[in-house]
């Protein structure tokens, strides 16, 4: 069957009222503009649940007022029928939550969100550094969409990609500190071939730009060998660095941090998570791309 698209809080509530409550329930919420990346966290739920639901939702508390809202890709048609085509021992997507930005918000969401009002969820401490410094804003708006849409949708498992690796442990921390009864599940990075990260920001990338883009996953893979060499902190991070070298890169941060507290570790005995972010400019358009890789 096709899925059921559900534009509000009230008729997605009517339907998950339907639903025997001993059925397992996998969410995976997205911004849309569908790519293998969502797809695979699609599929992961729907071998393990009984029903699986996604959302669609581009969150405006999550994006500065410099930041792409606008013109995010917003491509519902496609995704449906992306969404419709997936079967997995039978079982096929459910329902897609395709709520307004009235809905979510009911109280109104300000262009500036550092201006925002009300209630929102911030997770101290693991949301400042990294994608926070230059995203101040950014992870209390994820934190609080991913609260109302666990609120709405009542999942047992939700799926996450570590593509996103501090929004991960961002929002691991918030279901344990807010006794939140949902488990949140981690997928590996879906790459094109070339080893590029798929990403929905990509669609930005011109082809030729695309194939140079594959060098930041290889500068990546650099730094892996060395730290699998016994190289240092510091020798790791200007590996990593050198072979950024590109006149269309500037690298915002490349990091080694614990993978619990995600702070910047100097000892790498443990383990660390090597995450980057890198801005990649062609004429006037700039893009911000993030990847990692788990040490
Ligand atoms: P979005 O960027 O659409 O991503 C939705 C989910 O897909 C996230 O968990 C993300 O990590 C995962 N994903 C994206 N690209 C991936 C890839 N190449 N491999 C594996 N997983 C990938 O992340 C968001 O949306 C938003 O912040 C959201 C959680 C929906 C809150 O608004």
């Amino acid at each position: 069957a096709l899925p059921q698209v559900f534009k509000t809080i009230k008729s997605y509530r009517e339907w998950r009222r339907s639903l025997t409550n001993t059925v397992k329930i996998g969410f995976i919420p997205t911004m849309g503009a569908l790519h293998q990346g969502h797809l695979t966290l699609f599929k992961k739920s729907l071998a393990e649940n009984d029903h699986t639901v996604i959302s669609i939702f581009v969150n405006p508390s999550q994006f500065a007022p410099t930041e792409d809202l606008d013109s995010y890709p917003r491509t519902f048609e496609r995704d449906f029928a992306l969404v419709s085509e997936l079967n997995v021992d039978g079982k096929s997507v459910d329902a897609i939550l395709y709520p307004s930005v009235d809905e979510l918000y009911p109280s109104g969401i300000p262009l500036d969100v550092s201006k925002q009002t009300g209630a929102f969820v911030t997770v101290h401490g693991l949301s400042e550094q990294l994608e926070g410094t230059t995203r101040p804003n950014f992870f209390r708006g994820v934190a609080t969409v991913v609260t109302k849409l666990f609120n709405i949708t009542q999942p047992d498992i939700a799926y996450f990609g570590q593509k996103d690796v501090q929004q991960t442990i961002v929002l691991k921390r918030m279901v344990r500190d807010l006794l939140i009864p949902v488990e949140i599940k981690v997928e590996p990075i879906v790459r094109e071939e070339s080893g590029l990260a798929l990403s929905s920001r990509n669609a930005y990338l011109s082809e030729e730009l695309r194939a140079r883009c594959a060098g930041i996953y290889a500068a990546l893979k650099k730094g892996e060998d060395a730290y699998k060499a016994g190289k240092s902190r510091s020798e790791i991070l200007d590996i990593v660095k050198l072979n950024l070298a590109d006149e269309q890169f500037k690298i915002d941060y490349v990091s080694l941090a614990d993978k619990e507290t995600l702070l910047e570790v100097e000892d790498l005995s443990k383990g660390a998570v090597l995450s980057l972010a890198i801005y990649v400019t062609e004429g006037e358009k700039t893009t911000r791309l993030i990847d990692n890789i788990i040490l």
